[in-house]
């Protein structure tokens, strides 16, 4: 990984902000992240994001932190939070954003236990394919303390194969629909391609099941986005 996306965050922050990111995917055209985006305060932040924050409690891990946005608020309201990201550049900006515990780690090398741990701007995505949720979610259940929950946000991309007649234009032999592949690229530089999950709130909660985990809808977003809520 170039960490092309911690670059630009670190861009930003420096005030070296002159472009945003641009990412594509398999079944999508261009299109623009902005980078101010990922600098979000909270009433700039969707419902959803806005939910999860409120439902927030004891100590929180806020995995895939970005430039810390969410961890900062949660920060501000007085509770303990440890943000993780595989990204250096995201880590070290949500470091000079004043996170007071960010680490370089990928989830599935943690290994202490938290009453809260966040997945957000499709938290989903970081499971990458279907076959790898039970993998993900089961690490995930092995860092809830007693009465813990997991907040995840995710939407159902099948919207997304519909064509001008209402028609579903989807490979029914191909994988699952919401398996993306994912490029992004910055300042001209294009970054390693990635796979990138969308999960249906159903499909999500069958995989949570047969892991023993109980997930419920906590939102139902605008646009086919949700925010759930997974306990033990
Ligand atoms: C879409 S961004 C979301 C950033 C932030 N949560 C936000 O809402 O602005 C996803 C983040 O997850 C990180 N990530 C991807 N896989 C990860 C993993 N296995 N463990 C920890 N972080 C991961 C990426 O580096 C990226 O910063």
């Amino acid at each position: 990984m170039k960490d092309l996306f911690g670059n630009a965050l670190l861009d930003y922050q420096n005030g070296n902000y002159s472009e945003d990111i641009i990412t594509s995917t398999n079944i999508s055209d261009e299109d623009v992240l902005p980078l101010p985006y990922l600098f979000r305060k909270y009433k700039d932040m969707p419902k959803i994001e806005q939910k999860a924050l409120e439902l927030c409690k004891g100590d929180i891990l806020d995995v895939g932190c970005g430039s810390g946005s969410h961890s900062l608020y949660l920060q501000s309201k007085g509770y303990k939070v440890k943000a993780i990201d595989v990204s250096k550049g995201a880590i070290e900006v949500s470091k000079q954003r004043g996170v007071l515990h960010a680490e370089v780690l990928n989830i599935l090398d943690e290994t202490e236990t938290f009453d809260t741990i966040l997945l957000l701007m499709n938290g989903t995505g970081i499971f990458q394919e279907l076959t790898q949720v039970s993998k993900y979610l089961s690490q995930l259940k092995t860092l809830l303390k007693p009465g813990g929950q997991i907040l995840i946000d995710s939407s159902d991309i099948k919207y997304m194969y519909e064509d001008e007649d209402g028609g579903f234009w989807m490979d029914m032999n191909a994988g699952y629909y919401g398996e993306l592949d994912y490029f992004l690229s910055y300042k001209g530089e294009k970054e390693s391609p990635m796979k990138w999950l969308y999960l249906d709130f159903e499909t999500l909660k069958l995989a949570c099941e047969t892991v023993g985990l109980t997930c419920e809808m906590s939102v139902e977003g605008e646009h086919f986005d949700y925010l759930a809520r997974i306990t033990i």
